[in-house]
């Protein structure tokens, strides 16, 4: 079963705009059993996505639980409210100033609540140009993971590479392969990490033209979904698709 995971980022600007869109993501799964899909709207919409009867995770979230950090979202509230997991180190919070340390310890805190951590990681252009891609991949995953001994029940993980988010300039899927592969055999083999569940996708200018051929390969459990997932008539498609692999 393919996971589908609708980055929503800083849109609808309305409730009754994010209301139409999680009542038509509502309609379009119906049938769709074969396909596990998650939605991760702004804090503000967390709810209400959960009234349409969708999986919510989050766009982000604090390392913390409780306390004096005006302006922030604890994993505890997050578990509370019924959300699965969280979406973190994505490449728009890594350029707001997110520093590997910081999204570490907030990996570390969503997985000590049971959440599922959705962590993303890639390279930028500059450095994919160098054929620096599979050392910065690494060393995302390794100044995030090294030494973490316990048990880890779930781990999603999506490789997308910074140029292709947004761009419509997606990954090759032969390459992203390479990558997930690489991604998979670091955690499980040099980090030996202990993970029940390890789940890779792909994300980067995901639509309905290009999704089959990522979800083809067989590494590749699922997409993140940004700009896509927007449109409601191209993600309907999109999730069709997902649910015939
Ligand atoms: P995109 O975004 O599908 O618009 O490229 C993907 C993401 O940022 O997760």
């Amino acid at each position: 079963m393919k996971i589908i995971i609708a980055n929503l980022k800083m849109n609808p600007c309305s409730e009754k705009e994010a209301e139409e869109l999680f009542r038509a993501y509502q309609k379009d799964k119906e049938g769709l059993a074969n396909l596990d899909l998650f939605v991760a709207p702004p804090f503000l919409y967390l709810q209400k996505a959960k009234d349409f009867g969708l999986q919510v995770v989050a766009q982000n979230c604090f390392y913390e639980n409780q306390g004096a950090y005006t302006g922030e979202i604890s994993p505890l509230m997050l578990k509370d409210l019924g959300v699965k997991g969280v979406i973190l180190g994505h490449s728009e919070r890594r350029a707001l100033g997110e520093t590997e340390e910081l999204i570490a310890r907030k990996v570390r805190a969503v997985l000590k609540e049971g959440l599922i951590p959705i962590l993303c990681v890639g390279e930028k252009k500059e450095e994919r140009e160098k054929g620096l891609e599979e050392e910065v991949v690494k060393s995302q995953l390794k100044k995030i993971f090294e030494n973490y001994q316990e048990e880890i029940r779930k781990l999603i993980i999506a490789y997308e590479p910074v140029w292709a988010i947004g761009t419509g300039q997606f990954c090759d899927p032969q390459e992203a392969k390479r990558m997930q592969s690489l991604i998979k055999e670091f955690l499980l083999v040099e980090l030996q990490l202990k993970i029940s569940e390890l789940k890779i996708l792909y994300g980067g200018s995901v639509d309905s033209l290009n999704i089959s051929l990522f979800l083809g390969e067989e590494n590749i459990d699922g997409a993140l979904v940004g700009g896509a997932s927007l449109k409601k008539e191209e993600f309907g498609k999109i999730l069709k698709i997902a649910n015939s692999f």
